[in-house]
């Protein structure tokens, strides 16, 4: 029972990689709070798994500042909530881009600046980005620019509010809501063309990541960290 005491808060916890925290942190002893746009969503998550639930949109500062309003307090915070778009450099004039550092820098900045208040000195914020923070393509290219800047905000993070520690978990493929979009079959190919690309033949689940994101919590040696979560995907080039 490592987080037994410990209060868990996991932005964006009603699905995917989130909920894969909150179910590993709950296993753990921990309070636990899952997070979605909608009250309905959330509630219908904490039902689920037997925890808190609450209500935010990481776009709407005064929904993040009034969550944090009603919270005591925080020991851990996930943040796997945010926005992300695909957009070439290319196509995309310079009063068009700021939406895609919105949607997830921005917005992680936000919750990570309210929660000041209730976060625990002795906890921690655990952050999300991706495989594409390290790569380069012509067709994701602010998807690559959010990512890596999420990662930098981590490390400033982890200066500017130690002891409070920051850590980021890059993820490859994760099967999640983020794919709903898909069809069965289009799912299923994608599935199996990034399994081919691990290196351990295996797709990494929602409770993976929860996995490492509750090592990170509880192991106080690691601050400023970016963590490859992704079968070693990483070490191939992209394709
Ligand atoms: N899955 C992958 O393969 C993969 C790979 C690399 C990186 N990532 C990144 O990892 C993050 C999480 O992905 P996931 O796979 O866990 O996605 P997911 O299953 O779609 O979960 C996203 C969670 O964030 C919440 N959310 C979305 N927009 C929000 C907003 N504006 N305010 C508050 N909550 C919001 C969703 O709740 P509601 O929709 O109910 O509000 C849900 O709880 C994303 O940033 C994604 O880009 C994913």
């Amino acid at each position: 029972m490592r987080l037994k005491g410990s209060t868990v808060l996991c932005v964006g916890g009603s699905s995917g990689m989130g909920r894969g925290v909150a179910e590993v942190a709950l296993a753990e002893g921990a309070e636990v709070i899952v997070t979605s746009r909608t009250l309905e969503k959330a509630q219908k998550t904490a039902q689920e798994l037997g925890c808190h639930a609450e209500a935010i949109d990481v776009a709407d500062d005064e929904s993040v500042q009034q969550l944090f309003a009603r919270l005591d307090k925080v020991t851990h915070m996930m943040i796997t909530a945010g926005a992300i778009g695909r957009s070439a450099f290319d196509d995309t004039p310079p009063d068009q881009a700021p939406v895609f550092m919105d949607g997830k820098l921005w917005a992680t900045h936000r919750c990570i600046w309210y929660s000041r208040s209730v976060m625990d000195q002795q906890g921690s914020i655990t952050l999300i980005t991706g495989g594409y923070a390290q790569w380069a393509t012509p067709d994701a290219a602010h998807v690559h620019v959010a990512f890596a800047a999420t990662e930098a905000l981590a490390r400033t993070v982890a200066v500017s509010l130690a002891p409070i520690r920051c850590n980021v978990i890059r993820p490859g493929f994760v099967d999640s809501a983020l794919w709903d979009y898909l069809d069965d079959g289009d799912r299923t190919a994608l599935k199996n063309e990034e399994r081919e690309q691990t290196l351990t033949g295996e797709l990494v689940s929602p409770q993976d990541i929860g996995d490492v994101a509750v090592a990170l919590m509880t192991t106080r040696a690691v601050t400023g960290a970016v963590i490859p979560v992704d079968g070693g995907r990483h070490l191939k080039p992209i394709s």
